[in-house]
């Protein structure tokens, strides 16, 4: 390492006293100052330290501010803190790595991982020393603490991280509430100075929900300059560590981190040598950019699992949508109010006859999803313990191996086995974690003996052990520990109502999926629009279990007692399965709903869920994303998704990406003339024709709707 003394002089051959002015009042004197380009020289952070010790950071790109100086640092339980009173230990100067990986399954075959890396240590006279590592990519920085242990710091527990994002103005952003629960909402799309006016009323109406501020946002948060430029900030590679929220100070702009604490009120229990998780800003001067950004995948560890010969992508249907939509149930009796876990005789009981996973309804779904060529079948409310299992903050409340008399496990896994089907476990923890661990390892036992592969775990409702959070440290241990187990068991895992994901799928990639946002489930409570926000935030930590394909709007067609109707068109649903990216994607709908619109369904059967690249036609958050995907079990095909808001557009993009010098059958599966998401969601035309690299496509998309295209290339050559 050399003299950081000498390194400023000859890296900055600046002035030793630099001034920024920041936002409003807040004006920042660095008394000594470093700074590192990214490898294209666009973004430039710099780093410094006040006068007091404090350290602080800046970023800007092509010389424009998008975050100010901004503070780093900890306040501690035990009254002291980390954010002031440092001196400069040692540098480590600017590096470049520029490598690439492969990951499992992905959007694209091959990731090019290629940033600056300098790191700073701070010090203090008392002996604690508090390291601050900056990557600098083309599209954004990560940072992250670093504590190397063998100081004052082996154990402390953090009460506050002072980590501030000190934004250029009052930009527009797409943001849901603040809350150490849920990221089940939908998005608000205003100016920061608006946040605090809307927050509460968004704040309504989910199992376990914990809001701390009106000004609290969660990550990833996008954001849009009134220069053009896209800010998205987020975190990557969160491990034993609370999920960070953001709050803003909306007189001065500036986000500081808000970290979910533990039921004791610590926001951190760090034991050296530790590291936090990265910090990330993103800023990009177009829309696309956001979508093909691989930061918060680069800034996690490489694959942690040497055979990934069992991890594969998955096309699924589910007996799912009939308990969600209320024409079947979960549960298999109403003769008991309640369920002591081993001590309830079903067969004693009267079924209610609504039992959705009964054995002979099972069948039919393994039947149509054998017939069209799915890979798997979830099949949810297959054990006990469905009659009380929602509010009531239940510790025993599954047994996960314990079917109920009408669902014969050996003989539908049989069945399905023959048939090429894979059945899809369900784990509902109820979120009593502690009981889910008590029980893990014999149900993965039992999946692993009837040839499971995936389990969709579920964590609805507030957590047990009593007074944590979705979001706290426990948590995100639980999680991991979940992940880790099922590798074991070789297991792929998609967990709904976990922690929003920060990449760690890069590390796991049997994370296939998360929910960890509002998806189908919330049927008529969607925004129209929705889905051209969620790949510019939920989507950059992994991929969603959206669980699309939801071709019957009425829900009275299901459960005579709702009257709503999701605001969607069946063009809309066809382009979600390219839009938004997932090595696992669900067919939700019924197969009776299916067989009314085959021709349309032939897109969900065609369209490949893994991905040799991708391209990103046209975006923006909030208001239409078009996005290309060559098609990896099918090289050379591409299948194109369009989708738009509350309004209708017409949209033109190239067909560069295809081969030159070929010619293609496009099938396209459009929004009819008419088509509407609320006169008529169900209007479709499907078209063929021939086009080439050469040709660009128009297409109208309806009001809340959208496409699919598929492209097969076809044997003469053009010339
Ligand atoms: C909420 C999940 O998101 C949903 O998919 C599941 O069906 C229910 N919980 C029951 O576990
Ligand atoms: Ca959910």
């Amino acid at each position: 390492m050399m003299n950081p003394r000498r390194l400023f002089l000859n890296i900055m051959s600046l002035a030793a006293l630099i001034i920024f002015s920041g936002c409003g009042s807040r004006s920042v004197v660095f008394s000594d100052i470093l700074s590192m380009k990214s490898p294209d020289g666009a973004l430039s952070v710099r780093v410094g330290l006040t006068s007091k010790g404090e350290p602080f950071y800046a970023l800007d790109r092509g010389g424009e501010p998008v975050v100010l100086p901004s503070k780093l640092g900890f306040d501690l339980m035990d009254g002291s803190n980390l954010k002031e009173g440092f001196q400069l230990l040692s540098v480590a100067p600017p590096e470049e790595t520029d490598e690439t990986w492969n990951p499992v399954w992905g959007e694209e075959r091959e990731i090019r991982n290629h940033f600056n890396e300098m790191s700073l240590t701070f010090d203090k006279d008392d002996g604690a020393i508090m390291r601050v590592v900056f990557r600098l990519y083309d599209e954004g920085l990560g940072f992250r603490y670093e504590f190397p242990g063998e100081n004052k710091l082996s154990y402390f527990n953090i009460k506050e991280e002072l980590t501030e994002f000190a934004m250029t103005g009052d930009h527009l952003c797409w943001w849901i509430s603040g809350d150490y629960d849920t990221q089940e909402y939908n998005y608000t799309e205003s100016r920061l100075s608006e946040i605090r006016s809307r927050s509460r009323a968004m704040r309504l109406g989910n199992a376990s929900q914990s809001g701390f501020s009106d000004t609290g946002v969660q990550t990833s948060l996008q954001m849009k300059t009134g220069s053009g430029l896209y800010v998205n900030i987020h975190e990557a590679a969160v491990v034993n560590y609370p999920t960070a929220n953001l709050d803003l100070d909306d007189k001065k702009m500036v986000f500081r981190i808000w970290l979910t604490p533990d039921a004791e009120g610590v926001k951190g229990r760090m034991q050296a040598p530790c590291v936090t998780p990265w910090r990330t800003v993103m800023a990009v001067d177009d829309a696309r950019k956001v979508l093909s950004s691989r930061l918060i995948l680069n800034l996690n560890e490489p694959c942690a699992i040497e055979d990934v010969s069992w991890i594969h992508p998955v096309k699924y249907m589910g007996v799912w949508w009939e308990m969600i939509t209320g024409k079947s149930e979960w549960s298999y009796t109403y003769d008991v109010p309640s369920v002591q876990l081993g001590k309830t005789d079903y067969r004693k009981l009267n079924p209610h006859g609504r039992h959705g996973a009964n054995t002979d309804n099972v069948r039919r779904y393994i039947d149509f999803a054998a017939a069209h060529g799915f890979d798997a079948l979830l099949v949810e409310g297959w054990n006990e313990g469905w009659e009380d299992w929602f509010g009531k903050q239940k510790d025993y409340v599954f047994d996960f191996v314990t079917p109920y008399p009408d669902f014969d496990i050996e003989s539908l896994n049989s069945y399905a086995h023959l048939k090429g089907i894979r059945l899809i476990m369900h784990h509902e923890t109820s979120s009593s974690t502690q009981n889910y661990e008590r029980h893990m390892e014999k149900a993965y036992d039992l999946m692993n003996k009837y040839g499971y592969d995936a389990v969709k775990s579920g964590y609805v409702g507030n957590i047990i052990p009593y007074g944590e959070h979705h979001y706290s440290q426990p948590l995100i241990n639980h999680y991991l520990f979940a992940i880790k187990e099922a590798a074991k068991h070789h297991i792929m895992v998609n967990a709904h109502e976990a922690v929003r994901p920060t990449g760690l799928c890069r590390t796991w990639p049997n994370l296939i999926g998360n929910e960890s946002a509002m998806g189908t489930e919330y049927r008529a409570g969607i925004n129209p629009g929705h889905t051209t926000i969620l790949p510019f935030t939920r989507l950059q930590g992994g991929p969603m279990d959206y669980t699309p394909g939801i071709f019957e709007q009425d829900m009275s067609k299901l459960n005579p007692g709702d009257h709503s109707r999701m605001r969607h068109t069946i063009g809309n649903q066809l382009g979600l399965y390219v839009v938004m990216y997932s090595p696992l994607q669900m067919a939700a709908d019924l197969p009776e709903h299916y067989e009314r619109f085959m021709d349309a369904f032939q897109f969900i059967k065609d369209v490949d869920v893994d991905w040799l690249q991708s391209r990103y036609l046209l975006a923006e958050p909030g208001s239409h994303i078009v996005t290309a995907r060559e098609s990896k079990r099918e090289p050379g095909v591409w299948f194109v998704g369009g989708v738009t808001d509350e309004n209708e557009r017409v949209v033109t993009f190239p067909l560069d990406f295809l081969e030159e010098g070929r010619t293609y059958e496009a099938t396209l599966y459009a929004d009819a003339p008419d088509a509407d998401f609320e006169t008529a969601p169900q209007s479709y035309v499907i078209t063929r024709s021939t086009v080439s690299a050469s040709d660009s496509l128009t297409i109208r998309m309806a009001r809340s709707g959208g496409f699919g295209l598929t492209l097969r290339k076809n044997n003469c050559l053009t010339y």
